[in-house]
């Protein structure tokens, strides 16, 4: 894509000057044609779909989405659950021992969907917004991402055979899914000690090539441009697209003035800040889940990075390929429990305790793949609801509880303790001995057991971007 999602943010406002300018010279009429032709010339922007653009766009698209349902041609007959049925009878190379660690069952995960349903009528006009599904009318509120409508209909055939909730609300979760879910843990945690085929048999030109994913403010800029100096030299023929949390206008100058290739898109504060106003709070970390939902619905691929990641690799291909099954990647922070990283407060969301997760790692959140699926649908959904309540992601008045001591007390890891807590409602654990645990099926590391990233905090690169400089890249 060429067009600059950041030039289209401003259009609303030079429209208005326009709008108003006019208004001297005409009369109303002309005003009201011009107006006519506006709304049908967005409209027509809108059903030939424009995925980047901004406000001008949004102000009218639910009123047009609404019409629109994409699943009434979707007939559950199609459904073609081929590779489903060859995951569900891949052969665990490892019998997994009982432990304590929480795991996706019936129970656990039929109180966190009534949890989610609950909050659904206060956040619908941000799940409207970010494309999230509500379960209380799944049939009209699932979206193709980034246009995708044959993988929309993958995702409505797995939920039509695994999660039904019926119009008085009552939610069936299929004893099927559970083992579903049993499997794809399997067999991802498998690729820690052996090959999957997949690896070989896949080629990479099949795979949907993932666009990378920045988000930064002023005090961030110097760092932003230290990662895109190694996505410059990585990743080269990727598309590039910076959140912009609070850039100043002369930094977005720059940017745009050295990076053809980058789209600018502005984070939605004015969609959230009515009903979650700790999001623009930015150590509350809630941005964050934000950023990756609004990313994976334009884009339906994604590999995030904070601006502090470094990137070594172009090689995501094992990863990407164990993405389409699993649809959510990070890496664990092995022998940093959960526990000892997250308030009390955070487990009482969910309607759990700091006992269940003691010996489950934290992972971190400034690395992420997602690829647009059935389960990244799940996960994405629950970590942002968590993340639009501060009583989930940054709770206050409450303690860090766990067995292990840690240095210090209370501490709290916002969206990574959030996010681990809500993959452990979809993932089963690895196997673990002698107090350590194999990486978890969602740990990159199960993929490729090679650093590809490194993490260098507060190390930024002032002057990579230069106010005059004109590259070609
Ligand atoms: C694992 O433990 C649970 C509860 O402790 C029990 O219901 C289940 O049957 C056990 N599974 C196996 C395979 O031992
Ligand atoms: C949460 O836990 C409490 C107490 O254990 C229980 O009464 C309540 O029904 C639970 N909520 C959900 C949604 O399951
Ligand atoms: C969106 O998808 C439809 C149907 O799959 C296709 O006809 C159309 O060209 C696509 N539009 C874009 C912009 O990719
Ligand atoms: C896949 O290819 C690699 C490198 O070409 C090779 O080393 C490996 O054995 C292959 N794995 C399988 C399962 O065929
Ligand atoms: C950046 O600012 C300069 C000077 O004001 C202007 O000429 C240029 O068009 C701007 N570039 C972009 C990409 O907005």
């Amino acid at each position: 894509m060429t067009r600059s999602t950041s030039r289209a943010g401003h259009q609303p406002n030079l429209w208005l000057l326009f709008i108003l300018r006019l208004r001297k010279c005409f009369q109303l009429r002309y005003l009201l044609t011009i107006l006519i032709c506006l709304i049908l010339l967005t409209y027509l922007r809108l059903i030939s779909h424009a995925p980047s653009d901004q406000l001008l766009f949004d102000n009218l698209k639910p009123v047009v989405e609404e019409e629109k349902n994409y699943l009434d041609n979707a007939n559950s007959n199609k459904c073609d659950f081929k590779e489903i049925e060859s995951l569900l009878r891949y052969t665990s190379l490892k019998n997994s021992k009982n432990d304590s660690r929480p795991r996706p069952t019936i129970e656990r995960l039929h109180t966190l969907f009534q949890i989610l349903i609950s909050s659904e009528d206060k956040y619908r006009e941000i799940f409207k917004y970010l494309n999230i599904f509500r379960f209380s009318d799944i049939h009209n509120t699932l979206r193709p991402y980034s246009n995708n409508t044959e993988r929309l209909y993958d995702i409505y055939c797995m939920f039509q055979r695994y999660i039904t909730i019926s119009d008085n609300g009552h939610i069936d979760i299929a004893p099927s899914f559970i083992q579903y879910l049993k499997q794809v843990s399997s067999y991802l945690s498998d690729g820690y000690n052996s090959q999957h085929l997949q690896w070989n048999k896949t080629s990479i030109n099949d795979i949907q090539k993932p666009v990378v994913i920045l988000a930064a403010n002023t005090h961030f800029y110097p760092m932003l441009q230290a990662s895109m100096r190694t996505i410059n030299q990585y990743l080269k023929d990727y598309k590039v697209v910076i959140y912009d949390l609070g850039l100043s206008s002369i930094q977005l100058n720059m940017t745009q003035e050295n990076c053809d290739r980058c789209v600018i898109i502005k984070f939605p504060f004015h969609v959230v800040e009515t009903v979650a106003p700790h999001v623009r709070m930015l150590g509350s970390f809630a941005w964050k889940p934000i950023v990756i939902q609004d990313a994976l619905r334009r884009f339906g691929s994604i590999i995030y990075g904070d601006t502090s990641v470094r990137y070594k690799t172009s090689n995501f291909n094992r990863l990407l390929i164990d993405n389409l099954i699993r649809g959510f990647s990070c890496r664990e922070l092995p022998s940093h429990y959960v526990s000892c990283y997250t308030l009390s407060k955070t487990f009482t969301w969910f309607n759990d305790t700091f006992k269940t997760f003691e010996d489950i790692y934290i992972a971190e959140a400034g690395f992420l793949a997602v690829t647009d699926n059935f389960l990244s649908r799940l996960i994405l959904k629950t970590w942002v609801t968590c993340a639009l309540d501060s009583d989930c992601i940054a709770p206050i008045k409450s303690k860090t509880e766990c067995k292990r001591l840690t240095v210090q007390a209370n501490v709290h890891r916002y969206d990574q303790s959030a996010m681990v807590i809500v993959l452990s409602y979809y993932f089963f654990p690895s196997s673990r001995h002698n107090d350590k645990s194999e990486p978890a099926p969602y740990d990159m590391y199960s993929s490729i057991q090679a650093s590809i990233a490194d993490v260098r905090r507060a190390e930024g690169d002032p002057n990579y971007f230069t106010t005059k400089k004109n590259l070609n890249q």
